[in-house]
């Protein structure tokens, strides 16, 4: 219903153009054409700071969506969707038309180009450095004899894996990270900014320094993705964007997100567990949005671990091996990782939902839900390797 009633605004436009007859075809129709449809945003409804379906607080993307809806003169509507999997995500409810745009994506032709297109940058997200306040943190030799929290598998954690002048806390969620913070075993948390921001905010008093830090998969720009069929939409979020600078920073602050300017690191070490090799920065950014963003009850944390370790011991293991152990090679999910480096996510949603008939792993999508996939997922992260012996 919704693609047929712009596609006849698309074609009405044209006939106008042409009938103009001049090199119009780039002129974005008069508001009037579009007045009454609403804006729709895809937003996931338990992903604070960024996005809740809570009205009262909203989250740093809806309150962005609500402003830019305004500026548009459009009433706003929402599309609720978890996004765990975020090209999966993507691809099912942007892609899918479900909504008209999406808030915080990174802004990157490897993300999903051509196929999704980005407004300009809306914020800059990524890991932070989470201290006292009045610590001085500019950059890696600053860490040095300080025992730094960092969260398992991220890339702060490959990034500070070769170094022995700084000792690392291994942390499994940006929450376990501010405990460890707080409770004295850590001097400085290298986490999640956003989630540290929130955290520092509602849990912590404001207590602690955040400082974003920038270097390769440490951060990057979000923005406003949009179907690549959308670029009247998306044209006409950019002419609107500048006016919007100023709510946006207001919004940054109020949701506790780190500001000001980013601490350089050096590059991530190529062959690290992740898989950081060239051009991958991205793919694994895209992962990190997906996963990492998520401060609470679908995290990637213990909980969901312990969760689908259950799942795993009771249906998965007779072939993989009890808590994943097992000797062949084939068949060893502990290697997932070191296998796919940053496909790892999807190579696993793809074979647990399709399956391997022919090779005889079976098809679990009738099965399990995606929750039980995710948290299966969560229990293999914790168990990656580098070999199998
Ligand atoms: C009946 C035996 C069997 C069961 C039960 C089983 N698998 Fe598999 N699985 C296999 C086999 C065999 C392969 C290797 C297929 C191949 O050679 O490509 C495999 C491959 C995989 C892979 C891809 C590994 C890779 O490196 O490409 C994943 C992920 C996986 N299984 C996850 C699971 C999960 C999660 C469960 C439980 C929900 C499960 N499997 C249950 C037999 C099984």
């Amino acid at each position: 219903m919704r693609a047929n009633h712009s596609d006849i605004g698309v074609s009405r436009h044209r006939a106008i153009a042409g009938l103009l007859a001049c090199a119009a075809a780039f002129i974005v129709p008069a508001a009037p054409l579009h007045a009454d449809e609403p804006f729709r945003l895809c937003a996931d409804p338990t992903n604070l700071p960024f996005s809740s379906d809570s009205g009262s607080q909203p989250g740093f993307y809806v309150e962005i969506g609500q402003a830019l809806a305004q500026a548009l003169g459009r009433p706003i509507a929402y599309d609720w969707y978890k996004s765990y999997f975020g090209k999966r995500t993507v691809r099912v409810t942007l892609l899918g038309k479900q909504c008209d745009a999406m808030i915080g994506l990174p802004r990157s032709e490897d993300f999903m180009g051509p196929a999704v297109i980005f407004s300009s940058t809306v914020a800059k997200e990524g890991y932070a450095l989470v201290a006292a306040k009045g610590e001085a943190l500019g950059g890696i030799e600053a860490l040095r004899g300080k025992r730094v929290a960092v969260q398992f598998a991220s890339t702060p954690q490959n990034l500070l894996a070769s170094r022995d002048d700084i000792q690392k806390v291994t942390v499994l969620s940006p929450e376990e990270g501010m405990q460890a913070l707080d409770q004295g075993r850590a001097d400085v948390a290298f986490i999640w900014g956003p989630v540290a921001g929130w955290l520092n905010k509602t849990s912590y008093n404001d207590r602690y320094q955040i400082e974003l830090t920038e270097g390769e998969g440490l951060s990057w720009d979000a923005a406003i993705g949009f179907a690549k069929t959308s670029t009247e939409l998306r044209d006409r979020v950019d002419a609107v964007l500048p006016q919007l600078r100023n709510t946006i920073g207001e919004l940054a602050v109020k949701y506790g997100l780190p500001t000001g300017e980013p601490v350089r690191f050096g590059a991530v070490p190529a062959g690290t567990t992740t898989g950081t090799g060239t051009g991958a920065g991205v793919v694994q950014i895209a992962n990190v949005v997906a996963t990492e963003t998520k401060g609470d009850a679908a995290a990637p944390g213990a909980e969901a671990a312990g969760a689908g370790k259950e799942i795993f011991n009771g249906t998965c293991a007779h072939c993989h091996g009890p808590d994943a152990i097992q000797s062949e090679r084939k068949i060893d999910l502990r290697l997932l990782r070191h296998r796919y480096g940053d496909e790892m996510r999807e190579k696993y949603w793809t074979t647990v939902h399709e399956g391997r008939p022919a090779k005889g792993m079976p098809a679990w999508k009738e099965v399990f839900t995606d929750d039980q996939f995710d948290s299966i997922f969560s229990f293999l992260l914790t168990v990656q390797s580098e070999s199998n012996d």
